[in-house]
């Protein structure tokens, strides 16, 4: 499974990209409007640092025609640029007229499996499906992952999962056990996925063993 950072913060990309595990970026209005940034000028940055990844940036309208004309501002930004898209009849649309052009798509805000498969069948590049957002209302979102995972399997569907709206590790792990191709995480969970007590405790001895053994400082 591949990780995407899901951010518009650009010193988090930097970072996370720093690290070498990042294979793509998503961002999404409610990103984009916490940087207090102008959005093309973001988008421009965030493929200045990452520019040979996928990364996603969202319409805001709700209309297939204006959905289209948004998508191919952002498209002419990069090749890279990957036009999401919200789970609507009018992004079914544009979904599909972005096929036609040869534009990839992120078809977002994905809550069930009967969605994903029309993103899917509309030639949806990646489809989103939200993992927190539904445990948030007292549902399981990795089931959600489960069952898409298996009807995209079953019936050779080849746009790829991304796992959204992740909280925590666990949602990670258990994303990638679904067989999710891509887990979208904020970088404080990227930072979380890296520690582990033993680890911490296993540098500290071994300094500590370093320290008391009197060698030549190197
Ligand atoms: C996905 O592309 C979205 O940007 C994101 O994962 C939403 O997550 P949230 O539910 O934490 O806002």
């Amino acid at each position: 499974m591949k990780l995407f950072i899901d951010t518009a913060n650009v010193e988090e990309i930097r970072k996370a990209h720093a690290l070498g595990v990042v294979a793509g970026v998503t961002t999404n209005p409610s990103l984009i409007a916490k940087e207090g940034r102008d959005f093309f000028e973001t988008v421009k940055e965030i493929i200045s640092i990452v520019g040979d990844v996928p990364i996603s940036a969202e319409v805001v309208s709700l209309k297939a025609d204006e959905m289209v004309e948004q998508g191919k501002k952002l498209a002419k930004l990069s090749p890279n640029v990957v036009i999401k898209l919200p789970m609507t009849l009018d992004g079914l649309q544009a979904t599909s007229v972005f096929r036609s052009l040869g534009i990839p798509t992120n078809v977002t805000l994905i809550f069930s499996s009967t969605q994903a498969l029309l993103a899917a069948r509309a030639g949806a590049t990646y489809v989103s499906p939200f993992i927190g957002r539904l445990d948030d209302i007292n549902q399981i979102g990795i089931n959600l992952i489960k069952e898409i995972s298996q009807i995209f399997q079953v019936h050779g569907i080849k746009s790829e999962i991304i796992s959204a709206s992740v909280r925590h590790s666990a949602h990670v792990i258990e994303a990638a056990l679904a067989g999710s191709h891509i887990a979208t995480v904020p970088y404080k969970v990227i930072e979380s996925m890296s520690k582990h007590p033993l680890t911490d405790a296993g540098i500290e001895k071994f300094l500590a063993d370093w320290e008391g053994a009197n060698q030549e400082k190197f």
